[in-house]
């Protein structure tokens, strides 16, 4: 990873600003609790193991001020409102209440950034045992295809910039790159917010071919055989192996299944939500209708937006879709590769 997405740096934390990228590399610092769940919300950070330790880092910040029993409950909740899908901001979040409320209120500051710093570095390995195990399904695919570079589809972004690490769907990507197997990607837009450009900007970065595609490509590519297989990451898997990822998801895994192309969910066990048992539970974000009515990018050299429909149009903008299990061919975890209704 050539830039840190998160990291610790005295008594704050320094973040990859996201919402700069792919014109500019920025980083931001946070101080408080309120800078890190308006960079959570607000998506200066995104992803969702990337948002999980961002809000373990909240809570040191937090605690940093008042290490309270009352500044613990009020960061807990604060920073578990910011965004709905994305179960790894729970899980982090329960974590640093077990870590935590066990420990005298003098010492939680310390604690907590121990108990953040040890998310990250379990991020790290996460992703790349996840690597290791989704190489084995790039391996089979070379097998079968010779003498020519995998052509892999992948939606949103799931790289190193939605993590600590390599990522997750892009993790044996990498894996593979690294290995000598060619790989060809095949990378989404993924409006309204097109993460598919950050995907676009990692991969150039490590050197991996790569073409963009507008979303509405991807069914023609899978019809014409110009994909191998689908890699994305998720946001939430139901208990049942429904899985909650970035809107365009569940289009993509139809026309897979349609045309017999293998579809992977590549994710860490954090991701997979016990406690929801299929994908209808699943809470899906609703984001601002602007994010619709506007393209977002650069102008001289400054972000800028500029609108493609009046202010007046009625827009629907939910940011995730539930890709059904029958729909998922296997989803590759730190722990291995599982069939969607048999998770671990
Ligand atoms: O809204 P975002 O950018 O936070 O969306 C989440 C994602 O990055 C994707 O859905 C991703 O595939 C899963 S997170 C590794």
């Amino acid at each position: 990873m050539p830039h840190k997405t998160l990291y610790r740096d005295h008594d704050g934390a320094v973040i990859l600003d996201q919402t700069q990228l792919p014109f500019r590399v920025a980083d931001r610092r946070l101080r408080r609790l309120e800078d890190a769940s308006d960079a959570i919300r607000g998506m200066q950070v995104r992803g969702a193991p990337l948002i999980g330790a961002t809000a373990a880092c909240g809570v040191a910040l937090a605690m940093q001020v008042d290490s309270s029993d009352s500044a613990l409950e009020r960061a807990l909740e604060t920073l578990g409102a910011t965004r709905p899908t994305a179960v790894n901001l729970h899980w982090a979040l329960a974590r640093m209440r077990t870590a935590l409320s066990r420990v005298p209120a003098d010492m939680r500051a310390e604690a907590a950034w121990t108990e953040f710093e040890t998310i990250c570095r379990e991020d790290i390995e996460t992703n790349a045992a996840i690597g290791r195990h989704g190489l084995d399904l790039i391996h089979q695919a070379a097998g079968k295809h010779g003498d020519r570079p995998v052509r892999v589809m992948t939606h949103c972004n799931a790289g190193w910039l939605a993590t600590l690490g390599h990522g997750t769907a892009l993790a044996p990507i990498y894996a593979a790159h690294r290995a000598g197997v060619p790989v060809e990607v095949w990378v989404s837009e993924t409006r309204p917010r097109n993460q598919g450009l950050l995907t676009a900007w990692e991969l150039r970065e490590e050197g991996i071919a790569h073409r963009l595609i507008a979303d509405n490509a991807a069914g023609l590519l899978i019809a014409r055989g110009e994909v191998d297989l689908v890699i994305t990451g998720a946001d939430r898997v139901a208990a049942n192996g429904d899985t909650a990822n970035k809107v365009g998801t569940y289009l993509k895994a139809l026309a897979a299944a349609d045309n017999g192309v293998p579809f992977y969910i590549a994710a860490p066990r954090s991701t997979i939500d016990a406690n929801c048992p299929r994908g209808s539970d699943i809470p899906i974000e609703q984001r601002d209708g602007n994010e619709v009515r506007q393209l977002h990018g650069m102008r001289h050299g400054v972000p800028d937006s500029i609108a493609i429909a009046p202010p007046e149009v009625a827009v629907a903008n939910p940011a995730f879709d539930v890709t059904p299990a029958r729909l998922i061919t296997a989803i590759v975890t730190e722990a291995g590769i599982f069939p969607p209704d048999a998770l671990p």
